[in-house]
């Protein structure tokens, strides 16, 4: 078949299979800017099944963008809280701000003004201009970067930002054809349902006629994915200063969980170390009680191993009240995962009658 003919072929057998047979979900049922704009945001890093009930409840409580622009960012944060990655937040809340400030509260309509707002990558500008405007731009990602090098059987390795440029070419060659909303939505849920990293599903995938991975028994072991990445291990002295019933927890200013809270930890060696910087960085004297256990979280590029103590206010020391929060009160604030674990150890350790105290 001539080269162009495949891309056609490619672009009705995709769009014609995603309308049989394409996933049901909530933000599909729209075609609000808006609406699909936090879709994208939150399925950046984020799985479907995840990201159902806080798409829902996000657009419940901030139906508009204007209401977005207008919240208060720890509400924008509470409803953030759990799906990770939360620059996100604060960069939806910007780009929200932007639109009603610079385009007069009207979602942009272009792939290049999209692309201009906070948060907005290639492929969430491509999916937010072909879902909602049916602007003919392919997405590329691990699912469409798979999907092509089956079926064009290329060895190309997918890491590399000159495979995918190339491959998003060819996305872009093939979308022409096809309805640009059905197209990629029809990619994300081939590459999510049947063209899998393991074991795909050729007997029953549209493109086997025309797959060349297929025809060439190949497509179990593309694409080629070589990927060097040095993922950093930080080693942190995680402290659970409580008084009084209430825990000690400070907001972030930067870092990767900027604005939210979390409990103070420092990458120190020693009780005494952190006694020490504790005091130099709040001006309250406390010790270290006792050893609780050691809790790993794992980012995209970073492991944290949180090395866990319960602490206390030295005799005297009063405190000014301020960071103690009641756990009720904690409810209430955006804590990052690899926190919430920590105050989980921490209340399993005390139900089970495991704080080991070394100093009475
Ligand atoms: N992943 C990213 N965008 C998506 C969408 N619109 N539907 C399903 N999965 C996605």
């Amino acid at each position: 078949m001539a080269a162009e003919k495949i891309l056609q072929e490619m672009a009705e057998l995709v769009t014609a299979w995603y309308r049989q047979n394409g996933r049901d979900l909530p933000w599909r049922r729209t075609r609000n800017p808006y609406d699909i704009w936090i879709s994208e945001i939150m399925l950046q890093q984020t799985q479907v099944d995840t990201v159902k009930p806080y798409y829902e409840r996000f657009i419940r409580t901030f139906p508009t963008v204007s209401d977005l622009a207008a919240a208060d960012q720890t509400t924008v944060y509470k409803l953030w809280e759990g799906l990770g990655y939360y620059r996100r937040a604060s960069h939806l809340q910007e780009a929200a701000r932007t639109v009603m400030t610079e385009y007069q509260g009207v979602f942009p309509h272009t792939y290049e003004e999209l692309i201009g707002l906070k948060g907005i990558g290639m492929y969430t500008a491509s999916a937010i201009a072909s879902i909602a405007y049916g602007i003919p731009k392919g997405v590329v990602d691990g699912n469409t970067l798979r999907i092509i090098a089956r079926v064009f059987n290329r060895e190309d390795n997918i890491a590399l930002q000159k495979t995918k440029n190339e491959f998003g070419k060819i996305m872009d060659a093939i979308i022409a054809y096809a309805d640009p909303s059905a197209f990629n939505q029809g990619m994300m849920d081939l590459g999510a349902m049947v063209c899998t990293p393991l074991r795909p599903g050729c007997g029953r995938c549209p493109l086997n006629s025309l797959c060349k991975g297929y025809k060439m028994h190949t497509a179990g072991r593309l694409p080629v994915n070589i990927k060097k990445v040095n993922k950093s291990v930080i080693e942190y002295m995680t402290v659970v200063l409580q008084n009084d019933g209430r825990y000690f927890m400070i907001q972030n200013e930067e870092g990767l969980l900027e604005n939210l809270y979390g409990f103070v930890q420092y990458e120190c060696d020693t009780p005494s170390e952190f006694e020490q910087l504790f005091f130099e960085q709040f001006g309250l004297r406390i010790r270290l009680t006792d050893y609780i256990r050691d809790v790993k979280h794992v980012f995209t590029h970073r492991e944290w191993r949180m090395h866990i103590y319960g602490a206390e206010l030295e005799k005297g020391e009063t405190g000014t009240g301020a960071h103690f929060y009641l756990p009720e009160e904690i409810e209430q604030l955006p804590v990052p995962t690899a926190h919430l674990k920590v105050l989980k150890a921490c209340l399993k350790a005390e139900n089970d009658g495991q704080r080991r105290r070394f100093c009475e």
